[in-house]
């Protein structure tokens, strides 16, 4: 299954880099069958960082550890099922699938989904992310580069430009591409057939699409933060696909400070296994998660400095809030869209922190962990 990719996987996209939004063949065989590669070599990894957005992460952490079908994939219990009836009625009908929007914080998988869908809808699948839509050109191109029922996923949704956004509307709802020829009052527009194909959105931010776009998605679905006992078992899985012996109650400490998220579960077992190798000690058990994870400064809720900074610079310099996030920014020395899309919602999901219309708060529990801390 061909998976295409409008960016490197070393540098994700970003407004400053312009990316070309459609991926060489070369890199595109590449990345060919997650599922083929997988057991065979485990994936080179690049990005040490802890806690990071989606942009930040780039998606090759995930690359040769995805699961590659739904029976495969933990968690999202009621997502899965839904999914599932979508894809069982939409091959039944000969059909490709209805327009998706997924949503939810990031490194929850949803461009793993996306993959899932293909493979078991058994077409193409082409990944890019709105930054690198910049110019009509790249998503008339990609438009164009469809065959019939592939997938294209677009990433960060929310950040298409307005007239990228307006070239998808007649794409998704009768799949028809108006291409403006000429400039000025001889303009003519081009209408153009396109392919039926299913385009899945993923955003962080749902509130930030413009209702026009989001009401052109017939499934619309939220992904929700990982119990520990899912996580648990992705960590599980992660450490046979690299052949590394863990202890169940290993696996669940490293779960514990996941903070709701696969994504990290994976990069703080790879740092973990790393320690495990280093210090010649096998399996890896829960002591040795806990000297490994206090080496990172990872604490027993999986917060790391920024999140206890943030914490910690509303207590200390705004006596607990409410503050404004463009001062917590200031007094964090953090970027605002960090602060507000990475560490927030974890913090506000395991009520450390309130956001309320005159500012953020933290809560007597937030307080309660870092004197426990101390
Ligand atoms: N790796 C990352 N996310 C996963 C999931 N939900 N299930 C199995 N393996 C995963």
């Amino acid at each position: 299954m061909p998976i295409k990719r409008s960016f490197s996987e070393d540098s994700p996209p970003s407004e400053e880099k312009k990316a070309s939004p459609v991926s060489s063949e070369e890199q595109a065989k590449k990345k060919a069958s997650p599922a083929k590669e997988k057991k065979t070599s485990p994936p080179v990894e690049k990005k040490p960082s802890l806690v990071s957005s989606e942009e930040q992460a780039g998606e090759n952490y995930e690359e040769g550890i995805r699961p590659s079908s739904l029976n495969e994939y933990i968690g999202q219990k009621s997502l899965k099922e839904v999914l599932t009836i979508a894809i069982t009625a939409a091959k039944n009908r000969g059909e490709s699938l209805d327009h998706l929007l997924l949503y939810g914080p990031p490194g929850l998988g949803k461009t793993t989904l996306s993959l899932i869908l293909a493979t078991q809808m058994g077409v193409n699948c082409k990944i890019t992310a709105a930054p690198a839509l910049e110019r009509p050109r790249d998503i008339t191109g990609l438009l164009l580069s469809l065959e019939p029922g592939d997938i294209l996923f677009i990433d960060e949704i929310h950040r298409l430009n307005r007239v990228t956004e307006e070239l998808l509307y007649p794409a998704m709802e009768d799949y028809r591409l108006d291409i403006t020829i000429g400039k000025g009052q001889g303009a003519k527009i081009r209408s153009l057939s396109l392919p039926k194909f299913t385009l899945i959105g993923a955003t962080t931010k749902i509130g930030s699409l413009t209702s026009p776009l989001r009401d052109r998605f017939g499934l619309i679905q939220r992904l929700n933060y990982y119990e520990v006992d899912e996580l648990t078992f992705i960590i599980q899985r992660t450490a046979k696909i690299f052949n590394t012996p863990i202890t169940e109650t290993g696996a669940t400490a490293i779960a514990v400070r996941s903070r709701g998220t696969p994504r990290i579960a994976n990069r703080l077992f790879k740092r973990v296994r790393d320690y495990a190798q280093v210090e010649k000690i096998t399996p890896i058990s829960q002591e040795l998660v806990s000297k490994a994870l206090d080496i990172l400064n990872i604490d027993p809720k999986g917060l790391d400095q920024t999140d206890r900074l943030v914490l910690k610079t509303i207590i200390d310099q705004f006596q607990g809030g409410p503050v404004g996030l463009d001062a917590v920014a200031a007094a964090t020395g953090e970027d605002t869209k960090t602060i507000e899309e990475v560490y927030e919602p974890y913090l506000l999901q395991i009520g450390y922190l309130n956001r309320t219309p005159r500012g953020r708060i933290v809560t007597p529990a937030a307080y309660k962990h870092l004197a426990a801390l101390d």
